[in-house]
C-alpha cells in the first residue's frame, strides 16, 4: 500500500516527538482543520481513579508559554486559507491563549463546554468547576457546515474509570467540531495528541490527520486506539456488504 505524504511526513500517522519541530516538516498551506488541546498550563494533575494507574503530571504544562506561543504561530502556518482552528484551554489561563489566538486567527467564539460533571477544587470556597473553554477562530473565513448550534455545547466528559488520558476529550465532541469545519477527505492537524482523541474522531468520519505527541506511552495507547477503529469500519464494510442483495 502506498503511503500518503505531507510534505516529508506520513498522513494517518501520529509522531512521537515535540510537535515544533515536527510542525517545521509541514509545508505552508497543508491543513483543512486544527482540532487541539495544549497542556493546560497550570501543572495538571487529576486525583480521580482512571482506567490506567494514576496518571503522572503532563509534559510542558508548567510554564511553556513560548511553546504555545511558537505552536499556534505554526498552526497559521500550515493551515489552508479559509479554515478553522478549535483550541481547548481553561478559564485560567485563557487571557493568555485569547491573546496569543488573535495574534493569528479571527476569534469568533469562546464556546462554552459544559462537562455535565462537577470538578472538585476549593469545595467550600469557590463554585463547583463544570466546564471547559474552547477557542474557536479562522483564518480567512470559514463556514460551518452542519445546522447552527448555540455556543455552549453540552456533553459527558470520558467517565474516570475509562479514561486513558488525565485530559482525555470526548470523541462526541470532537466529532461535532470536525463535522461542522471539514470535509470528508480533508487533514485534521492536532500538536498535542495525547492517547489521539481528535485522530479516532477524525478517522471514525472519514478526514485524514496528523498528529505529535511527546510521551510514549500515550502514542502507544493512541495507536491501539486507532487499531481499533480501523478494525470496526473494517468490520462495518463487511457487515454492510453482506447485507446488499
Ligand atoms: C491536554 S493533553 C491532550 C489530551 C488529548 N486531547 C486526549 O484526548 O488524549 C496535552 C498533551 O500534550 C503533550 N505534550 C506536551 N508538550 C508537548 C510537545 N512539546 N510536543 C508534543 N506533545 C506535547 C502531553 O504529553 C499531553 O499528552
Amino acid at each position: 500500500m502506498t503511503k500518503e505524504l505531507l510534505g516529508e511526513l506520513e498522513l494517518n500517522r501520529i509522531y512521537q516527538c515535540d510537535c515544533i519541530e515536527g510542525m517545521r516538516l509541514l509545508p505552508d498551506d497543508s491543513i483543512d482543520l486544527v482540532v487541539t488541546d495544549p497542556p493546560y498550563l497550570m501543572n495538571y494533575r487529576s486525583n480521580r481513579r482512571v482506567k490506567n494507574e494514576k496518571f503522572k503530571h503532563i509534559a510542558n504544562d508548567v510554564d511553556s508559554h513560548d511553546l504555545i506561543k511558537k505552536y499556534l504561530a505554526e498552526c497559521y502556518r500550515i493551515l489552508k486559507n479559509d479554515t478553522a482552528i478549535y483550541v481547548f484551554c481553561s478559564w485560567h489561563n485563557v487571557d493568555f491563549f485569547k491573546t496569543e489566538f488573535e495574534r493569528h486567527f479571527k476569534l469568533k467564539n469562546i464556546i462554552v463546554w459544559n462537562k455535565n460533571n462537577h470538578g472538585s477544587g476549593d469545595l467550600k470556597g469557590a463554585y463547583a468547576p463544570k466546564h471547559e473553554f474552547v477557542l474557536f477562530g479562522h483564518k480567512g473565513r470559514s463556514i460551518l457546515r452542519e445546522k447552527r448550534m448555540p455556543d455552549v455545547i453540552d456533553c459527558d466528559k470520558v467517565p474516570s474509570l475509562k479514561l486513558t488520558h488525565p485530559t482525555e476529550k470526548p470523541i462526541e465532541l470532537l466529532s461535532k467540531f470536525i463535522k461542522n469545519s471539514s470535509d470528508e477527505g480533508d487533514t485534521v492537524f492536532d500538536g498535542f495528541a495525547g492517547t489521539g482523541s481528535t485522530l479516532v474522531a477524525s478517522a471514525k468520519l472519514n478526514r485524514n490527520f496528523i498528529s505529535f505527541e511527546i510521551e510514549p506511552e500515550y502514542v502507544r495507547i493512541a495507536n491501539q486506539r486507532l487499531e481499533n477503529v480501523r478494525d470496526e469500519l473494517a468490520e462495518r464494510k463487511l457487515t454492510e456488504g453482506t447485507d446488499v442483495e
